[in-house]
């Protein structure tokens, strides 16, 4: 279904400099818009591990779920983000089911440093209630089928770099704060921060 090169053994090492920034978390957690204004400040690429999928894809995600099932969508997740970890340093927003998979949990502990937006149920259910598309989450009750994905994978993103909480409010907070505790874990890619140098 997606022409990528297998992702065979999983990526080597690099020092934290020259690492990716990799945003982890729920569906709704403000992955996508925190990476690109992040990206923005310490003047990186970005990429979005999903629009990188679908374009691989020639299709959808809900088209590849329901063409080909989540088994197929899965296995394509992981070889378009083994890719990208392997290409130059990035922030990559992942689609929220990447970091349960082992490899690419591996992957990201090689090349890049996590970044877990945690939010709470009520946060997460209304910024998701923009968007209806989301595959798990056509069910009857989708507030709790997030629950129950809040249960089966916050036990693993907290095995991220780092934890912050994305709480209701401005983004731009969101991004402070990482900025905040990138300075301790990786004074290098802080460095990078552009703040007052751009008036966009
Ligand atoms: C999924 C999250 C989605 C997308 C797919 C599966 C998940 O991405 O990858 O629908 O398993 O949580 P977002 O987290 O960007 O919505």
């Amino acid at each position: 279904m997606i022409a990528e090169p297998e992702a065979g053994e999983t990526l080597t090492p690099v020092p934290l400099a020259e690492r990716s920034i990799v945003l982890v978390g729920l569906m709704g957690a403000g992955k996508t818009t925190v990476g690109r204004r992040l990206a923005k400040r310490l003047d990186l690429p970005f990429r979005d591990a999903d629009a990188e999928i679908e374009e691989a894809a020639g299709e959808t995600i809900p088209e590849i779920f329901e063409r080909h099932g989540e088994a197929a969508f899965r296995t394509g997740e992981r070889r378009v983000i083994a890719r990208l970890l392997g290409s130059e340093p990035h922030i990559l927003a992942t689609g929220g089911g990447a970091y349960m998979d082992p490899v690419t949990r591996a992957n990201i502990a090689a090349r890049g440093i996590s970044i877990w937006l945690k939010a709470d149920l009520d946060v997460l259910m209304k910024r998701i209630g923009k968007r209806g598309d989301r595959p798990l989450l056509q069910t009857g009750d989708p507030r709790a089928t997030m629950k129950r994905l809040m249960d089966q994978r916050y036990p693993v993103y907290a095995q991220a770099d780092i934890t912050i909480e994305s709480l209701e409010g401005p983004h731009d907070t969101v991004v402070e704060e990482i900025l905040e505790k990138l300075k301790d874990y990786c004074p290098d890619l802080a460095g990078r921060d552009n703040a007052g140098q751009k008036n966009d």
